[in-house]
């Protein structure tokens, strides 16, 4: 399953028109209410399938590298950031040639990441509502109507709280580390998780998966989906399209050649006969 987020700098209503496969729309619960809605709205028209409310990032992480490389969106010319425009030639020409940057989900009603420089933990910051609390998500899911999750759920007591206030899955995750320095792996949370709520929704174990044997570790801990960023962040980087292309290529392969060293024929067949903890 694909999933954009509110940031992204491609619409839902574009994407809709490539692909007819299943699609998640990651959401940020703005102060500005309007957004919010219309967020919600043009992603339900878009017919995608899934809304995920990201609840991790009710302020920004101290994104150290950002602060000293001075990452804004848009980018700012900064004498750094001149400098790799000019060592990255390609950066500079998809500049001119690409069409300009914009976040299209957000452009009509903040000005911030389009026309203002943000870094990103600024933005989160300022824009999002730091007010939101269960109710708010409550009235999300119900607004939504359909399969709806919380994205950075970590603990046992959250995850039943998605549960009750009707959540059809929760994402467990930590932003990939990138916002409470020192919080546990997801990986490490997953299993009492599982034990408590596994059976009333869908637990996707995300962040620092890299391989399929990260894969099949959550899977046969009892996550019933694996989900990422830089999984094809990564490859995007390096190689564009073809990049991403040869990762998930890799990814399935590792899959199925693990799964047939293992003896698994099916992913149910996975369990966590498989792994072994350190005591
Ligand atoms: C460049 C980048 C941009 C991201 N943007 C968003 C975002 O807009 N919304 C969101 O909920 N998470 C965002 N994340 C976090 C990812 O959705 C995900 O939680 C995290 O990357 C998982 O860890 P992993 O990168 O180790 O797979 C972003 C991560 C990266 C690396």
């Amino acid at each position: 399953m694909f999933g954009v987020s509110a940031l992204a700098t491609v619409s839902v209503e574009e994407i809709s028109s490539m692909i007819d496969t299943p699609k998640m729309f990651q959401f940020y619960f703005h102060k500005d209410r309007g957004l919010n809605d219309s967020c919600l709205e043009r992603a339900k028209a878009a017919n995608f399938d899934v809304m995920a409310l990201t609840v991790d990032t009710i302020t920004g992480g101290n994104r150290e590298r950002d602060l000293r490389t001075g990452f804004t969106s848009p980018p700012k010319l900064t004498l750094a950031s001149l400098y790799s425009f000019a060592t990255k030639p390609m950066w500079g020409i998809n500049y001119l040639t690409k069409g300009k940057f914009e976040l299209p989900h957000l452009q009509d009603f903040v000005k911030e990441g389009t026309d203002v420089n943000s870094s990103i933990g600024n933005y989160f910051s300022t824009m999002l509502d730091q007010s939101m609390n269960w109710k708010d998500a409550e009235n999300l899911c119900s607004k939504w109507g359909g399969h709806f999750a919380l994205k950075g759920i970590m603990s046992v007591e959250d995850a039943k709280r998605a549960v009750d206030i009707g959540c059809t899955g929760i994402m467990v995750s930590n932003h990939g580390g990138r916002q409470l320095d020192g919080s546990r792996a997801p990986f490490d949370q997953l299993a009492e998780i599982v034990d408590a709520v596994g059976d009333k929704l869908d637990v996707i174990c995300e962040g620092g998966i890299h391989r399929g044997t990260h894969m099949l570790k959550a899977l046969s801990l009892g996550a019933k989906a694996c989900s990422g960023g830089r999984l094809y962040l990564y490859a995007l980087a390096a190689g564009g399209q073809a990049g991403v292309e040869r990762a998930l290529e890799k990814y399935k392969a590792e899959l199925v050649r693990d799964m047939k060293l293992m003896g698994c024929t099916k992913i149910s067949d996975l369990n966590r006969s498989n792994l072994r903890f350190r005591k």
